[in-house]
């Protein structure tokens, strides 16, 4: 199958005037973008607001219009386009199976989100599989099961193992499914998913693993960590295509009807139809996102080279944030597991005496900054940490976030808590 040609390094190798060679990290489009603040004038955004969707890495852009020429049907045609087409979408599938470090035997489907990821598996669950999973959830995770045991939020990491461990040894016999995050959406802790993916396996349970936080973060290694299901957004991996991944065990998605019925899924169709049985064939009926699955590619392949520098810059700019918010009075950080608990760039917090979206506002009105507020679609968890009628502001960083955006943030919020 011909393939894309000339791939352009996401990394400029320059010469530094010492003789040191210095390589760039990768960067977003619009990094820089001025928008308008109260007054009239414009100012660079800063965009706190990675969690929620990142902007797209000039990688992902570059991939995406290098294929775009040759942009045709996958799977369906006989014509170089198609065949070229074809190549980028299987290649970008293998791209992605390394990216997570899945079995060579693993399904890897593309699918819209991590949603769309959590629903396709929950349609394929056998009948009577019981799910457990944790009340802390993001709902993509919390939602798409029709029978499952929600366990409180565990108060330590251990508690969540030895939680975990009681309620799959209390299930019936039958399939067991155990479904966690491996950062929190609202926290940015980390999840012991390790350990508990060696409780589940103890007791006979597969686990599913809301990647979406961790990923544009850090690495994951599903054969290393031992994990069944993994399941991510394109859309935070500053790739805004709209595509996203579900990797995993094939057997229950290859016994399962298809998610959605159609041409692809179909291997010949009389007055019966017999399916496809690959995983991938068979979950992805309909013309797929060709373009979302070679940006996600991208991103998966930009970003690993570079995993320890962003882990270390974003951990600077963690500190910074945290540290000037817990110098203000009046703000208080959500927390589930204590402040020294690892996590992710991402902060949700309260201002005493300001409704968070009145923040929200006030932060994108006059200062120029993106930020989320509410429950973050974690509603049980925000309901836990903060009260039935709790909602907070949340700052989440990533790879264009800058000292600057963070000391805005920390000023604004100053000038705020003083009035
Ligand atoms: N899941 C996304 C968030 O936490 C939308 O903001």
């Amino acid at each position: 199958m011909p393939t894309l040609l000339a791939r352009s390094p996401i990394t400029t190798a320059v010469t530094h005037p010492e003789g040191v060679r210095v390589r760039r990290l990768p960067r977003v489009v619009g990094a820089d973008a001025p928008v308008p603040v109260r007054g009239g004038h414009r100012v660079p955004y800063a965009n706190f607001d990675y969690a929620a969707s990142a902007p797209c890495l000039e990688a992902v852009q570059e991939a995406v219009t290098r294929a775009l020429p040759y942009y045709s049907s996958v799977h369906r045609g006989a014509g170089y386009a198609s065949q070229v087409t074809t190549s980028a979408y299987e290649e970008a599938r293998e791209t992605v199976r390394s990216f997570l470090g899945a079995w060579r035997r693993s399904a890897v489907v593309f699918t819209r989100n991590t949603t769309d990821s959590m629903n396709l598996l929950a349609h394929a669950v056998p009948a009577g599989t019981s799910v457990v999973v944790f009340e802390s959830e993001h709902h993509a995770s919390l939602l798409p099961w029709r029978r499952a045991v929600r366990l409180p939020a565990p108060a330590t990491p251990a508690e969540a193992l030895s939680a975990a461990d009681r309620a799959l040894r209390s299930c019936p016999v039958g399939p067991r499914l155990l479904v966690v995050t491996a950062a929190s959406n609202v926290t940015g802790e980390l999840w012991p998913i390790e350990e508990l993916a060696e409780v589940a396996h103890r007791n006979g349970a597969r686990i599913a693993v809301d990647a979406a936080q961790l990923v544009p973060h850090r690495p994951l290694d599903m054969t290393a960590l031992d994990l069944d299901y993994v399941a991510f957004s394109g859309h935070k991996l500053y790739a805004p295509f709209g595509a996203g991944v579900l990797a995993g065990r094939a057997d229950w998605l290859r016994a399962a009807e298809p998610y959605l019925k159609g041409g692809g899924a179909s291997a010949s169709v009389g007055a019966t139809t017999r399916w496809a049985s690959f995983a991938e064939q068979r979950h992805e009926a309909g013309s797929p996102n060709v373009l979302g699955a070679v940006a996600l590619a991208a991103a998966c392949e930009a970003l690993p080279p570079f995993w320890d520098d962003l882990a270390a810059r974003e951990e600077a700019l963690v500190k910074r944030l945290r540290s000037g918010l817990a110098a203000l009075p009046h703000v208080r950080e959500l927390t589930l597991w204590g402040e020294r608990a690892p996590r992710v760039g991402i902060v949700s917090f309260t201002v005493d005496g300001w409704n968070a979206r009145d923040v929200a506002l006030t932060l994108s009105d006059e200062h120029g900054i993106g930020v989320r507020d509410g429950k973050f679609c974690a509603h049980p968890f925000v309901r836990h940490l903060l009260g039935e009628d709790g909602s907070a502001v949340r700052a989440s960083i990533g790879i264009g976030t800058v000292e600057e955006h963070i000391d805005r943030l920390l000023t604004a919020l100053a000038e705020l808590t003083a009035h």
